[in-house]
Protein backbone atom coordinates (compact mmCIF):
# COMPACT_ATOMS: atom_id res chain seq x y z
CA UNK A 1 0.00 0.00 0.00
CA UNK A 2 1.26 3.42 -0.91
CA UNK A 3 1.98 6.18 1.69
CA UNK A 4 1.62 9.26 0.10
CA UNK A 5 0.80 12.86 1.95
CA UNK A 6 0.14 16.02 0.46
CA UNK A 7 -1.51 17.62 2.96
CA UNK A 8 -1.08 19.09 6.09
CA UNK A 9 -4.18 16.96 8.08
CA UNK A 10 -2.85 13.35 6.63
CA UNK A 11 0.51 13.99 8.55
CA UNK A 12 -0.75 12.08 11.46
CA UNK A 13 2.81 10.93 12.73
CA UNK A 14 5.74 13.20 13.94
CA UNK A 15 9.42 12.62 12.48
CA UNK A 16 10.56 11.18 15.38
CA UNK A 17 8.45 8.14 14.88
CA UNK A 18 9.44 7.52 11.96
CA UNK A 19 12.63 4.65 11.53
CA UNK A 20 15.94 5.68 11.29
CA UNK A 21 18.48 5.36 8.08
CA UNK A 22 21.92 5.38 8.69
CA UNK A 23 23.32 8.43 6.99
CA UNK A 24 25.63 7.51 4.13
CA UNK A 25 29.50 8.04 4.32
CA UNK A 26 30.68 9.22 0.69
CA UNK A 27 29.57 10.19 -2.34
CA UNK A 28 29.56 10.02 -6.33
CA UNK A 29 30.89 13.15 -8.61
CA UNK A 30 31.42 12.95 -11.78
CA UNK A 31 34.12 14.96 -12.91
CA UNK A 32 32.72 17.90 -15.42
CA UNK A 33 35.04 17.23 -18.11
CA UNK A 34 31.93 17.66 -20.74
CA UNK A 35 30.19 19.80 -18.59
CA UNK A 36 28.43 22.47 -20.59
CA UNK A 37 25.15 24.23 -21.55
CA UNK A 38 24.21 22.92 -24.76
CA UNK A 39 20.20 23.31 -24.78
CA UNK A 40 17.91 24.79 -22.24
CA UNK A 41 15.46 22.12 -20.11
CA UNK A 42 15.34 25.19 -17.33
CA UNK A 43 15.15 29.16 -17.38
CA UNK A 44 18.44 29.24 -15.63
CA UNK A 45 20.05 27.96 -18.89
CA UNK A 46 18.33 30.13 -20.69
CA UNK A 47 21.13 32.88 -22.65
CA UNK A 48 24.01 30.61 -20.57
CA UNK A 49 24.49 28.34 -24.10
CA UNK A 50 28.27 28.16 -24.81
CA UNK A 51 29.41 30.16 -21.80
CA UNK A 52 30.37 28.09 -19.88
CA UNK A 53 34.02 28.30 -18.24
CA UNK A 54 35.80 25.16 -18.32
CA UNK A 55 39.03 25.31 -16.18
CA UNK A 56 37.01 27.41 -13.74
CA UNK A 57 34.49 24.83 -13.22
CA UNK A 58 36.90 22.41 -12.69
CA UNK A 59 38.59 24.22 -10.46
CA UNK A 60 35.28 24.88 -8.76
CA UNK A 61 34.28 21.31 -8.71
CA UNK A 62 37.84 20.21 -7.58
CA UNK A 63 37.17 22.50 -4.53
CA UNK A 64 33.98 21.37 -3.44
CA UNK A 65 35.22 17.92 -3.83
CA UNK A 66 38.08 18.74 -1.10
CA UNK A 67 35.60 20.46 1.40
CA UNK A 68 33.78 16.87 1.45
CA UNK A 69 37.29 15.55 2.03
CA UNK A 70 38.28 17.34 4.76
CA UNK A 71 34.98 16.59 6.14
CA UNK A 72 36.37 12.98 6.55
CA UNK A 73 33.91 11.77 3.52
CA UNK A 74 34.93 9.55 0.78
CA UNK A 75 34.46 11.05 -2.66
CA UNK A 76 34.09 8.27 -5.51
CA UNK A 77 34.14 10.28 -8.84
CA UNK A 78 33.15 9.13 -12.04
CA UNK A 79 34.30 9.71 -15.69
CA UNK A 80 31.48 12.34 -17.48
CA UNK A 81 30.46 11.28 -20.39
CA UNK A 82 30.98 13.15 -24.41
CA UNK A 83 27.41 14.44 -25.39
CA UNK A 84 25.84 14.05 -21.76
CA UNK A 85 26.56 17.93 -20.65
CA UNK A 86 24.18 17.68 -17.30
CA UNK A 87 25.61 14.47 -16.16
CA UNK A 88 27.60 16.52 -13.71
CA UNK A 89 24.41 16.95 -11.65
CA UNK A 90 24.44 13.13 -10.57
CA UNK A 91 21.55 13.64 -7.93
CA UNK A 92 19.06 13.22 -11.05
CA UNK A 93 19.54 9.76 -12.32
CA UNK A 94 18.71 7.60 -9.19
CA UNK A 95 17.64 7.12 -5.37
CA UNK A 96 19.82 4.78 -3.73
CA UNK A 97 18.36 3.67 -0.15
CA UNK A 98 19.12 0.95 2.33
CA UNK A 99 16.37 -1.41 3.24
CA UNK A 100 15.38 -2.28 6.10
CA UNK A 101 18.14 -4.67 6.63
CA UNK A 102 21.11 -2.78 5.69
CA UNK A 103 20.82 -4.09 1.67
CA UNK A 104 21.93 -1.86 -0.46
CA UNK A 105 19.66 -1.00 -3.07
CA UNK A 106 18.82 1.77 -5.79
CA UNK A 107 15.88 2.79 -7.62
CA UNK A 108 17.26 4.09 -11.55
CA UNK A 109 15.64 7.19 -12.88
CA UNK A 110 13.32 8.58 -15.73
CA UNK A 111 14.68 11.33 -16.90
CA UNK A 112 12.17 14.11 -18.24
CA UNK A 113 14.30 15.31 -21.03
CA UNK A 114 15.19 13.37 -23.63
CA UNK A 115 18.49 15.45 -23.63
CA UNK A 116 19.14 13.80 -19.98
CA UNK A 117 17.71 10.54 -20.59
CA UNK A 118 21.07 8.26 -21.45
CA UNK A 119 22.94 9.47 -18.31
CA UNK A 120 20.85 6.81 -16.23
CA UNK A 121 22.65 3.42 -17.96
CA UNK A 122 26.36 5.53 -16.70
CA UNK A 123 25.37 5.68 -13.14
CA UNK A 124 24.03 2.30 -13.14
CA UNK A 125 27.16 0.80 -14.01
CA UNK A 126 28.30 2.52 -10.69
CA UNK A 127 25.67 1.20 -8.59
CA UNK A 128 26.61 -2.51 -10.63
CA UNK A 129 30.04 -2.43 -9.46
CA UNK A 130 29.67 -1.51 -5.85
CA UNK A 131 26.84 -4.46 -4.67
CA UNK A 132 23.75 -2.61 -5.18
CA UNK A 133 20.32 -4.08 -6.11
CA UNK A 134 18.91 -2.36 -8.78
CA UNK A 135 15.75 -1.28 -9.63
CA UNK A 136 13.59 0.30 -12.00
CA UNK A 137 10.64 1.81 -12.59
CA UNK A 138 7.71 0.56 -15.06
CA UNK A 139 7.84 3.24 -17.81
CA UNK A 140 4.37 2.47 -18.68
CA UNK A 141 3.33 3.42 -15.13
CA UNK A 142 5.49 6.49 -14.08
CA UNK A 143 7.14 8.88 -17.07
CA UNK A 144 8.94 11.21 -14.90
CA UNK A 145 11.53 11.01 -11.89
CA UNK A 146 14.62 12.25 -11.71
CA UNK A 147 16.10 10.79 -8.28
CA UNK A 148 17.16 12.74 -5.58
CA UNK A 149 16.62 16.16 -7.36
CA UNK A 150 13.30 15.88 -6.39
CA UNK A 151 12.85 12.75 -3.85
CA UNK A 152 15.13 14.00 -0.98
CA UNK A 153 15.51 12.07 2.13
CA UNK A 154 15.29 13.49 5.17
CA UNK A 155 18.34 13.38 7.04
CA UNK A 156 18.71 9.82 8.91
CA UNK A 157 15.15 8.98 8.56
CA UNK A 158 13.28 6.97 6.57
CA UNK A 159 10.88 8.84 4.93
CA UNK A 160 11.15 11.08 1.43
CA UNK A 161 9.91 14.08 0.47
CA UNK A 162 8.81 14.09 -2.77
CA UNK A 163 8.88 17.47 -5.77
CA UNK A 164 6.35 16.91 -8.46
CA UNK A 165 5.18 18.97 -11.28
CA UNK A 166 7.97 19.77 -13.37
CA UNK A 167 10.39 16.71 -13.69
CA UNK A 168 8.98 14.17 -11.83
CA UNK A 169 5.13 13.21 -11.95
CA UNK A 170 3.13 12.08 -8.62
CA UNK A 171 2.47 9.06 -9.96
CA UNK A 172 6.11 8.43 -9.40
CA UNK A 173 5.79 8.67 -5.53
CA UNK A 174 2.66 5.91 -5.83
CA UNK A 175 4.71 3.83 -7.32
CA UNK A 176 8.05 4.17 -5.18
CA UNK A 177 5.93 4.03 -1.73
CA UNK A 178 3.73 0.86 -2.97
CA UNK A 179 7.20 -0.80 -4.29
CA UNK A 180 9.52 0.07 -1.22
CA UNK A 181 6.96 0.86 1.50
CA UNK A 182 8.18 4.33 2.25
CA UNK A 183 6.31 7.30 3.41
CA UNK A 184 6.29 9.79 0.93
CA UNK A 185 5.44 13.34 1.67
CA UNK A 186 4.63 15.12 -1.71
CA UNK A 187 5.02 19.07 -3.02
CA UNK A 188 3.43 20.16 -5.92
CA UNK A 189 6.14 23.09 -6.98
CA UNK A 190 5.04 26.08 -8.73
CA UNK A 191 7.27 27.91 -10.39
CA UNK A 192 9.65 26.75 -13.06
CA UNK A 193 12.52 28.71 -11.90
CA UNK A 194 12.25 26.06 -8.88
CA UNK A 195 11.47 23.07 -10.79
CA UNK A 196 13.76 20.39 -8.35
CA UNK A 197 12.62 19.67 -5.09
CA UNK A 198 16.50 20.24 -3.96
CA UNK A 199 16.60 23.64 -5.77
CA UNK A 200 13.73 25.27 -2.80
CA UNK A 201 14.33 22.39 0.10
CA UNK A 202 17.43 21.14 2.20
CA UNK A 203 17.17 18.38 4.67
CA UNK A 204 19.66 19.39 7.46
CA UNK A 205 18.70 17.44 10.23
CA UNK A 206 15.57 15.80 11.57
CA UNK A 207 14.44 19.12 13.29
CA UNK A 208 16.10 21.28 10.39
CA UNK A 209 15.60 22.41 7.12
CA UNK A 210 15.91 25.09 4.83
CA UNK A 211 13.56 26.36 2.42
CA UNK A 212 13.02 28.83 -0.19
CA UNK A 213 8.89 29.65 0.69
CA UNK A 214 7.93 31.03 -2.59
CA UNK A 215 8.36 27.88 -4.58
CA UNK A 216 5.80 25.91 -2.98
CA UNK A 217 1.74 26.20 -2.30
CA UNK A 218 0.73 27.57 0.91
CA UNK A 219 0.03 23.94 1.67
CA UNK A 220 3.39 22.61 1.21
CA UNK A 221 5.12 25.30 3.58
CA UNK A 222 2.26 24.19 6.49
CA UNK A 223 3.63 20.88 5.99
CA UNK A 224 7.08 21.30 6.66
CA UNK A 225 6.18 24.07 9.73
CA UNK A 226 4.21 21.16 10.97
CA UNK A 227 7.17 18.31 10.76
CA UNK A 228 10.03 20.60 11.65
CA UNK A 229 10.84 22.60 14.50
CA UNK A 230 13.81 24.82 12.74
CA UNK A 231 12.89 26.21 9.38
CA UNK A 232 14.93 28.56 7.89
CA UNK A 233 13.58 30.73 5.10
CA UNK A 234 16.06 31.83 2.76
CA UNK A 235 15.17 35.70 1.51
CA UNK A 236 14.79 36.27 -2.27
CA UNK A 237 18.11 37.16 -3.22
CA UNK A 238 19.96 34.26 -1.66
CA UNK A 239 17.06 32.09 -2.40
CA UNK A 240 16.89 32.61 -6.68
CA UNK A 241 20.09 33.95 -6.86
CA UNK A 242 22.45 32.14 -5.35
CA UNK A 243 20.32 28.54 -5.16
CA UNK A 244 20.80 29.03 -1.07
CA UNK A 245 18.96 25.56 -0.59
CA UNK A 246 21.26 24.07 -3.01
CA UNK A 247 23.47 23.61 -0.51
CA UNK A 248 24.01 20.11 0.79
CA UNK A 249 24.23 18.51 4.98
CA UNK A 250 25.99 15.14 4.41
CA UNK A 251 26.38 14.33 7.52
CA UNK A 252 23.68 16.37 10.00
CA UNK A 253 26.56 19.15 10.67
CA UNK A 254 28.70 20.35 8.23
CA UNK A 255 26.96 22.40 5.42
CA UNK A 256 27.88 23.44 2.04
CA UNK A 257 26.77 26.10 0.11
CA UNK A 258 27.35 28.49 -2.99
CA UNK A 259 29.05 31.80 -1.38
CA UNK A 260 27.29 34.77 -0.51
CA UNK A 261 23.98 33.13 1.40
CA UNK A 262 25.21 35.66 4.98
CA UNK A 263 21.76 35.61 6.33
CA UNK A 264 21.09 32.19 5.96
CA UNK A 265 24.68 31.41 7.02
CA UNK A 266 24.06 33.11 10.22
CA UNK A 267 20.92 31.55 10.45
CA UNK A 268 22.76 27.82 10.11
CA UNK A 269 25.38 28.96 12.48
CA UNK A 270 23.00 30.25 15.16
CA UNK A 271 21.74 26.71 15.00
CA UNK A 272 25.46 25.04 15.92
CA UNK A 273 26.11 24.11 11.99
CA UNK A 274 29.80 24.26 10.40
CA UNK A 275 28.85 26.47 7.60
CA UNK A 276 31.26 25.84 3.91
CA UNK A 277 31.05 28.41 1.36
CA UNK A 278 31.71 27.16 -2.36
CA UNK A 279 31.50 28.62 -5.84
CA UNK A 280 29.17 27.02 -8.00
CA UNK A 281 28.92 29.94 -10.43
CA UNK A 282 29.75 28.04 -13.63
CA UNK A 283 27.28 25.19 -12.25
CA UNK A 284 24.44 27.93 -11.42
CA UNK A 285 24.18 29.08 -15.54
CA UNK A 286 22.43 25.43 -16.01
CA UNK A 287 20.18 25.65 -13.15
CA UNK A 288 22.53 23.50 -10.24
CA UNK A 289 24.76 23.99 -7.66
CA UNK A 290 25.94 21.91 -4.43
CA UNK A 291 23.58 19.29 -4.04
CA UNK A 292 22.54 18.10 -7.36
CA UNK A 293 26.54 17.94 -7.82
CA UNK A 294 26.58 14.88 -6.07
CA UNK A 295 24.90 11.64 -4.91
CA UNK A 296 25.47 10.53 -1.04
CA UNK A 297 25.96 6.44 -1.50
CA UNK A 298 26.85 3.81 1.09
N1 LIG B 1 20.74 21.56 -16.39
C1 LIG B 1 20.28 20.57 -15.47
C2 LIG B 1 18.83 20.26 -15.75
O1 LIG B 1 18.08 21.13 -16.08
C3 LIG B 1 20.48 21.01 -14.06
C4 LIG B 1 20.09 19.98 -13.04
C5 LIG B 1 20.34 20.44 -11.66
N2 LIG B 1 19.94 19.44 -10.77
C6 LIG B 1 19.16 19.61 -9.70
N3 LIG B 1 18.88 18.57 -9.00
N4 LIG B 1 18.63 20.74 -9.41
O2 LIG B 1 18.38 19.13 -15.65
Amino acid sequence: MSKIYTSADQIDFTLAEISNMPLPESLLMVEPTYFSVDYVINPHMQGNIGKVDKQKAMNEWNSIKKVYESAGLTVHPISGAKGLPDMVFCANQSLPFLSEDGKKEVLMSIMHSDMRKEEVGFIQKWYESNGYTIHQLDAKKVTDFEGMGDAIWINGKRILFGGYGYRSSLSAYDAVSEKFGIPIVGFELITEDFYHLDTCFCSLNSDTVLIYAPAFKPEGVTIIKKLFKNVIEANRYEGAELFACNATCPDGKNVVIQKGCVEVNAELEKLGFVVHEVETEEFLKSGGSVFCMKMMVW
